[in-house]
């Protein structure tokens, strides 16, 4: 039966690329981008794209809103930055700041304003509903921090905190909270060395999300299923 997923920073790299895959077999796809209008690839594949801009409350609030009528069965939190800050002396406190408002706060933000929709989509424990995955990386692991990207690095590990939180917070009601590391894949962000293509990472990724089963709430794993390190 055909889903209906919210996919954030769907203008591009996974994003997109969910939104194709998700498409391409039949689901709902509900986006976002920070530029609709410019977000001329995302079209073919999107019932709608609203603005999301997640640092914004004004506008998250908006997107709570616009769509509070709407199940979502799967909500995706994909949208995030990668300031590269690698040595504390070259630390921009501006650019830290707003890596935790991209990476971390938004994503609360956009839980908080569509939990009423994830709601409606029933207990996680019938296959395919009540899900919310925190794209997240295995930068965020602090079992695996080896030094450099402070701001990317420790805004994930909040998210990857918040996602734990939230798993124990919703699992009565059945939803199923995780944080997800796509693998390194060639995107804007990820870079031409990446090994993965968007393609590779993100069916992966729907594989996870398809079999996730409610004892994993507020778990961390990777494309391929594998549980990750806090
Ligand atoms: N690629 C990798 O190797 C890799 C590895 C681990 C984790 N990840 C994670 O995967 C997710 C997607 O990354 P990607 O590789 O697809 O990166 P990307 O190509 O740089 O795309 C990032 C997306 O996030 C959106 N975004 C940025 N700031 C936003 C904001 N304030 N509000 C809403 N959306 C915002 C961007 O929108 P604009 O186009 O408007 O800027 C864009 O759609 C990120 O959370 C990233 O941390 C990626």
């Amino acid at each position: 039966m055909s889903k209906t997923y919210l996919v954030t920073g769907a203008n591009r790299g996974l994003g997109l690329e969910f939104a194709r895959q998700l498409s391409a077999r039949g689901d709902r796809v509900l986006a976002t981008a920070r530029d609709p209008d410019s977000a001329t690839e995302l079209k073919p594949y999107a019932e709608r794209i609203d603005a999301l801009d997640v640092t914004d409350a004004t506008s998250v609030e908006a997107l709570g809103e616009a769509l509070a009528s709407e199940t979502i069965d799967v909500l995706i939190n994909n949208g995030g930055v990668f300031p590269g800050q690698h040595k504390v002396e070259e630390m921009d406190f501006d650019a830290l700041a707003d890596a935790f408002a991209v990476n971390s706060i938004g994503p609360m933000r956009v839980v908080k304003a569509l939990l009423g929709s994830v709601r409606r989509s029933g207990p996680g424990a019938i296959p395919g509903v009540g899900r919310i995955v925190n794209i997240s990386t295995q930068m965020g692991s602090i079992a695996r921090a080896d030094g450099g990207a402070y701001a990317y690095r420790s805004s994930k590990a909040a998210l990857n905190m918040l996602t734990k939180l939230l798993g124990q917070e919703l699992r009565d009601e059945g939803i199923i909270c995780v944080a997800l590391h796509p693998g390194w894949v060639k995107t804007r962000m990820g870079g031409e060395k990446a090994p993965l293509t968007p393609e590779e990472s993100i069916a992966g990724m729907l594989r996870v999300i398809d079999g996730l089963r409610p004892e994993q709430t507020g778990a961390f794993l990777d494309y391929k299923g594998e549980t990750l390190p806090w």
